[in-house]
């Protein structure tokens, strides 16, 4: 029988310190992750400097749970995949050193793996393989794209975010309403008990052909709702703003009142979401639709594009839930496919903060 091709996967573009041990792009042996969400939370979002230096603090120790968890030997390892791009750069660049170290000491191939294209694979972890072509929806706090998948190595991205990136509304409208950090899961659990339609929040770019992308008038207009319009003066022309019920602040608002904002709010990035899934598939009629990124943990999310699928005769392929936030595992997943077609990196491999595939 072959030999298994064990792959090490590192991620650190964000603020999640991630190692994983995966056979074959498929079976995961490890996946190992320390969040530092704690660190971030009373800022409200993720400071920079703080997430390099604790990339720095944790890279090691992940990489050797990482190791002992599944039980390899580092001669048992094909090659080491890393997120080189896109990221934050101080933090790209520990997992990147990280992994040229472990690759040169090893004497195996780096594998350079794009994060965002990672999140593509996510839902091949621990499952069937993906039935290409595939169309698959990433909305994570940085990035929100779609990307026409013909096969694990050969995509290409058809339209993205032109401002705020979805996971980002979810964080952004999660502080306005008090509800805390991460906001994505905060916003979802008081979603719960609100009414989707209480109030109707804007939805950007649905006309016309674009697969682009637009969450921050969505977001303006939830503060608008909240706060009031700030400086709103006659100018002779009739503007179209969101209408307000509450202006001065969130304490104006009952528990179910905010339930109710949660909800809408939710229901219109899912809407947009899963809207432009459509368009996109109406076009290229692919055989999978899929998703991934944090907000693809969102069950109301993972609801709307299963029930799209099924309308569109496509199969649904939705990411564990291990699997949607940013881990190691589809990084070295993907990196897979790169070893299988020699696509190597070499030890003079950069990071790249910012790229559009
Ligand atoms: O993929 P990810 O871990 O990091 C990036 O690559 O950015 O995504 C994190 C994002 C955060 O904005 C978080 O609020 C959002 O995913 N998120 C969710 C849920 N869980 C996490 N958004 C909506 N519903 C959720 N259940
Ligand atoms: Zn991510």
């Amino acid at each position: 029988m072959n030999q298994p091709v064990n792959i090490l996967g590192i991620e650190s573009s964000c603020d999640e310190t991630g190692c994983a041990l995966v056979a074959n792009g498929q079976d995961v042996l490890a996946n190992i992750v320390a969040s530092q969400i704690d660190l971030h939370a009373r800022y409200g979002g993720v400071v920079p400097e703080i997430a390099s230096r604790a990339h720095i603090e944790a890279v090691n120790t992940v990489i050797s749970a990482a190791m002992e968890r599944s039980a390899l030997r580092p001669d048992e390892i094909a090659a080491v995949a890393v997120t080189s791009e896109p990221g934050l750069i101080g933090s790209l660049l520990v997992g990147l050193m990280a992994a040229k170290t472990v690759a040169w000491v090893w004497d195996v191939p780096l594998l350079s793996v794009n994060h965002v294209r990672g999140h593509t694979y996510a839902a091949a972890l621990n499952d069937d393989p993906i039935d290409y072509p595939a169309l698959a929806l990433i909305c994570s706090g940085g990035h929100t794209a779609i990307y026409d998948c013909r096969s694990p190595v050969d995509q290409r991205l058809l339209g993205s975010t032109i401002d705020d990136a979805a996971g980002e509304a979810f964080d952004k409208v999660a502080s306005i309403l008090h509800l805390g950090y991460p906001g994505g899961p905060a916003i979802e659990q008081a979603a719960t008990t609100g009414d989707p339609k209480a109030v109707r929040f804007p939805r950007a770019l649905l006309k016309g052909q674009s697969l682009d992308f637009s969450f921050s008038g969505l977001k303006t207009a939830v503060l608008y709702h909240v706060n009031g319009v700030p400086g709103t003066r006659r100018s002779g022309r009739r503007r179209e703003l969101p209408r307000v019920h509450h202006p001065g602040g969130i304490e104006n608002f009952d528990e179910q009142e905010i339930a109710d904002i949660a909800a809408s709010f939710q229901s219109a990035v899912v809407e947009v979401l899963t809207a432009k899934l459509a368009r996109a598939a109406r076009r290229l009629r692919p055989r999978t639709l899929l998703i991934g990124g944090g907000v693809a943990a969102n069950e109301s999310l993972r609801a709307a594009v299963s029930e799209l699928a099924g309308e569109l005769d496509c199969n649904i392929r939705l990411p564990k839930m291990e699997f949607c936030l940013d881990n190691a595992a589809m990084i070295a997943g993907l990196g897979y496919h790169y070893y299988r077609s020699g696509c190597f990196a070499g030890l003079d491999l950069e990071a790249r903060a910012t790229v559009r595939h």
